[in-house]
């Protein structure tokens, strides 16, 4: 075996170093992910082991193998913990990266910035936010990548498969300089058991959405979509004029996590009042350090107290409610307290692996109950949730607008034993009694336009060029045009005051094909001006055509279509071709394994005149092909959106129109 493995290991020359080293300490106050389900029988483990030892050199199994044996059944994964770099991880400046190419080192600051203690849910476990959603799977990963990505040349292209990175693989210039996938399952396999032992064998990665696409920008990621949900809720439901804001109206939610974070800061830049319910004190700390939220209490009477008090004024505020939301909305029922808006953020793609704490015990003991007695916290789980279904029935039915945010929360109602939560009274085939939020909002006034959450990172690291690019793209923007584009113009004027940034500089800012070009174009030539460094530019996968997900974001597609996920394939294969830096398709986002296909991708910016022509080419495929499949699915404001971009025909696409059919004529037949 010796000689073989040296044969092995003179065979690479970009591999971990020989040096095994040092297990670094684990501060005290860093948040640690629960123990995960571990199904695997005695030769599975035997698999997992050999899997992770296929990183290290030989010399190492026997020192290595029982300690990954002990994180195997103490965490249900092994995360190889002693590769952890030493210290804490954040993303620097491009410069301070080794590597032969531009993309090369942005890609590392990416990665970092994913991971750094501020952002990252669990940093230790490499999860960056919505409770299992990592980087890669192992710190051997982590470092191999990094080797990688310093080596890489604009010649090649990394290929990272769930978090493995299968080597350098000679392309050109014009190819991606990455190209990740991330949780892909063959669909007999598709379903949580086989996904659980994949996972814990170490051959796939749950990469959420930019999690494992390296692509996070930490809790701002959300908050621009949050508050035009918000914003826009409160002008559908509640007669808001399109130029009027939240105040007086109150919003109740929870989750101040990884995402979830987002909440308090949305409502607040919207001028409403928001009450936040979350268990862990440590995350709703972090949220009032960081400024997301103003006030923490304990107490639900303190809680509508204060909420009403700014209500009267008009005025804001974010108060975070340290306690169950269970417990919040049922003394809101109690005592016949009016909630405006309503809707829930915990991790409910997961909620019976700690993503939803149940009615009755502590975020501790949830950690603790969920490690000793996992059918007893299932038991828990569906109790709590089937409570919590009947809460929002009770408020809704005195007014109440609750939308599912995208956290699949009401399939997880329906798994808890909840039948009444489907149209059908059966099963969710037919849709929930309730709508998610892209079904009401998002859908039909900001992706069939091909709105969607545009972002950047100023790769400098340095805030002078974060303010010099919100400058610009608000001079790209039209407040006049729309008022999807009033809101947008509003929102990057006072990004910079409302302090959305939480590691690297970046900022989010919803546009539409016409928009995200012409911003990206400005800021290609600012590059090559010398006005600014290098940039960035991406999305999140929850996009007009970046997510297949018919519980999310293809949830206003009514044709039949939302149980197929070519449009997030042919998206992805798109921007492969077009020469984007980094292309990602993964399974699950958001929703969970099997719930959703999702892709993004990143763009270095860096200042040529080849990129000048990607942005062009890329951009407008990457948002095109999402608004002609809603075009093609009758939705009628991408069918117009569709319509003008075949009059105007300024870039060679056509888009196919679907003809619209007499509803009569059908009715008749069928009847
Ligand atoms: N709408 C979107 O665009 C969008 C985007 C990203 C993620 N998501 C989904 O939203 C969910 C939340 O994402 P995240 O990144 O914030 O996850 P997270 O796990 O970081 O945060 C969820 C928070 O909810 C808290 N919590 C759980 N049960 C609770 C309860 N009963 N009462 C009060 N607090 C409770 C947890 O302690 C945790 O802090 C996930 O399911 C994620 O997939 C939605």
């Amino acid at each position: 075996m010796m000689q073989i493995n040296l044969d092995i290991s003179k065979a690479m020359v970009i591999k971990l170093d020989d040096e095994l080293p040092e297990m670094s300490e684990f501060k005290e106050g860093i948040r640690r992910a629960p123990k995960r389900e571990l199904i695997l029988n005695k030769e599975e483990i035997g698999l997992a082991l050999k899997n992770a030892l296929r990183y290290i050199p030989e010399k190492w199994h026997e020192k290595l193998a029982p300690e990954f044996l002990n994180e195997l059944l103490d965490k249900g994964r092994i995360y190889g913990y002693r590769f952890r770099p030493k210290g804490s991880i954040y993303g620097k400046s491009v410069n301070e990266y080794q590597g032969n190419c531009l993309a090369g080192k942005a890609m590392q600051v990416m990665i970092d910035n994913n991971l750094n203690f501020d952002v990252a849910l669990y940093p230790y476990e490499l999860t960056t936010y919505g409770e299992t959603g990592q980087v890669c799977q192992n710190w051997m990963q982590y470092r191999l990548i990094k080797k990688y990505l310093e080596m890489l040349t604009e010649n090649q292209t990394l290929v990272v498969e769930s978090g493995h990175p299968l080597g350098l693989f000679e392309s050109s210039p014009d190819a991606p300089r990455a190209i990740l996938t991330n949780g892909l399952l063959v669909g007999q396999y598709d379903n949580q058991e086989d996904w659980h032992k994949a996972i814990s064998l170490g051959v796939t990665n749950y990469g959420q959405m930019t999690a494992g696409g390296w692509m996070y920008i930490g809790p701002q990621g959300i908050v621009h979509g949050t508050y035009n949900t918000l914003l826009n809720a409160g002008r559908l439901k509640f007669n808001i004029a399109d130029e009027g804001d939240l105040s007086g109206y109150l919003f109740v939610s929870s989750g101040l996590g990884g995402m979830s974070g987002a909440q308090g800061k949305a409502v607040d830049i919207a001028n409403g009042v928001g009450i936040i319910a979350e268990v862990d004190y440590s995350r709703i700390q972090t949220r009032l350090n960081q400024g997301w939220i103003k006030k923490i209490v304990k107490d639900p009477v303190e809680a509508f107290d204060l909420a009403q008090e700014y209500m009267n004024k008009k005025d804001s505020i974010s108060i975070g409610f340290y306690g169950n939301i269970v417990d919040l909305l049922e003394y809101a029922v109690k005592k016949k307290i009016k909630i405006h808006l309503l809707s829930d953020q915990t991790s409910c793609h997961v909620p019976y692996e700690g993503g939803y704490c149940p009615q009755g015990l502590t975020f501790e003991e949830r950690t603790q109950i969920l490690r000793t007695d996992k059918a007893k916290f299932i038991k828990f789980v569906n109790q709590s949730l089937t409570h919590h279904f009947e809460l929002i029935k009770t408020l809704v039915e005195r007014g109440t607008y609750f939308f599912d945010y995208g956290n699949s929360f009401m399939k997880a109602i329906f798994d808890a034993g909840v039948k009444e939560i489907c149209k059908n009274g059966e099963n969710p085939n037919d849709g929930f009694v309730f709508p998610s939020y892209v079904e009401d909002i998002m859908g039909p006034l900001l992706f069939d336009y091909g709105y969607g959450p545009f972002r950047w990172v100023c790769l400098s690291g340095k805030h002078e060029d974060l303010v010099k690019t919100d400058k610009a793209a608000m001079d790209c923007i039209d407040p006049n045009r729309r008022f999807q584009d009033r809101d947008n113009y509003y929102w990057i004027k006072d990004a910079d005051k409302n302090q959305l940034v939480v590691g690297t500089q970046a900022r989010i800012l919803y546009q539409d094909a016409v928009g995200r070009i012409n911003i990206a174009l400005k800021f290609n030539e600012m590059v090559r001006n010398g006005e600014i460094g290098p940039i960035m530019l991406g999305r999140d996968h929850h996009d007009p055509g970046g997510t297949d997900s018919p519980f999310r974001e293809t949830a206003n597609i009514k044709d039949g279509s939302n149980v197929t996920a070519d449009m997030a394939t042919q998206c992805f294969a798109g921007n492969v071709a077009r020469g984007m830096t980094m292309v990602t398709l993964h399974n699950g986002g958001g929703v969970g394994i099997g719930k959703a296909i999702n892709g993004g991708f990143g763009l270095v910016l860096d200042g040529s005149e080849k990129v000048d022509t990607i942005i062009k080419k890329a951009i407008s495929w990457d948002v095109l092909g999402g608004v002609a499949r809603r075009s093609w699915a009758r939705n009628k404001n991408a069918m117009e959106t569709a319509i003008n971009h075949n009059k105007e025909n300024k870039t060679g696409d056509h888009i196919t129109i679907p003809y619209l059919v007499n509803e009569d004529l059908i009715k008749k037949l069928i009847d």
